[in-house]
């Protein structure tokens, strides 16, 4: 099954979606930690405590050299949750995707914005790809049809990588990737409320409510 992710760390959020949908984990990036005020060390234990111990977490480094990132990178591996590194698909990240790989440290290569870099970042090693699916539709760039490039592009090679595309702002996005068969995606909160909602199911359930409790009251099914 797919590995379904948040791309957020709104824990009232995470924890309501937790109840009805099958989540891996949830993805996080700085600009969406610093929009919550809010650390790794206090998220991920919160979020594990939801999910459980099994959850899965996409943190991204925020150095800027290539030994830097080494570091961090083992630094946020050692966090005693099932931990993948987000590293920038630069030609610096790149570089530091090729040392960690042989530290045996699960890396997501993020920011992709076109096939070529994507396939770079794959064949360096990553262990998933981050397309940003909308990013690149309002840049006039298919984003749909990049991720289906990758796709392509990953099985010819034979390469042991993921992509887990990202950066949705329709649900139409969202299934056109699945459709494509991505084994990993994540998506924001309002997102994944709109992907459950119809404007036809709760007035179909009332009208259920209505025909049952006016034949047969308060009974329930195995009661009538
Ligand atoms: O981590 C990348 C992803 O969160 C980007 O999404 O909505 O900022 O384009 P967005």
């Amino acid at each position: 099954m797919i590995e379904f992710y948040l791309d957020s760390v709104d824990i009232k959020q995470v924890s309501r979606l937790h109840a009805c949908l099958p989540l891996k984990g949830v993805t996080t990036n700085p600009t969406i930690l610093a929009k919550a005020k809010l650390g790794v060390n206090q998220v991920l234990p919160e979020i594990a405590f939801i999910i459980g111990s099994e959850a899965r977490f996409h943190v991204q480094v925020v150095s800027q050299t290539v030994d830097d990132i080494v570091e961090e990178a083992i630094q946020i591996d050692a966090l005693p949750y099932d931990m993948v590194v987000k590293i920038p698909a630069t030609e610096t990240g790149l570089a530091a995707i090729k040392i960690i790989k042989d530290k045996d440290i699960k890396v997501l290569a993020t920011a992709i914005y076109s096939v070529q870099q994507g396939i770079i970042a794959a064949l360096s090693g990553a262990d998933y790809l981050a397309p940003y699916v909308n990013r690149m539709d309002t840049m006039g760039c298919d984003g749909v049809k990049v991720v289906a490039d990758l796709q392509l592009l990953i099985a010819q090679q034979g390469l042991n990588c993921k992509l887990l595309p990202a950066s949705f702002k329709n649900t139409l996005q969202v299934i056109e990737v699945m459709k494509l068969g991505v084994k990993a995606i994540t998506i924001p909160i309002g997102i994944a409320i709109q992907m459950m909602e119809h404007p036809a199911v709760i007035p179909a359930v009332e009208q259920f409510n209505q025909d049952w409790n006016a034949v047969f009251g308060a009974k329930l099914s195995y009661e009538s």
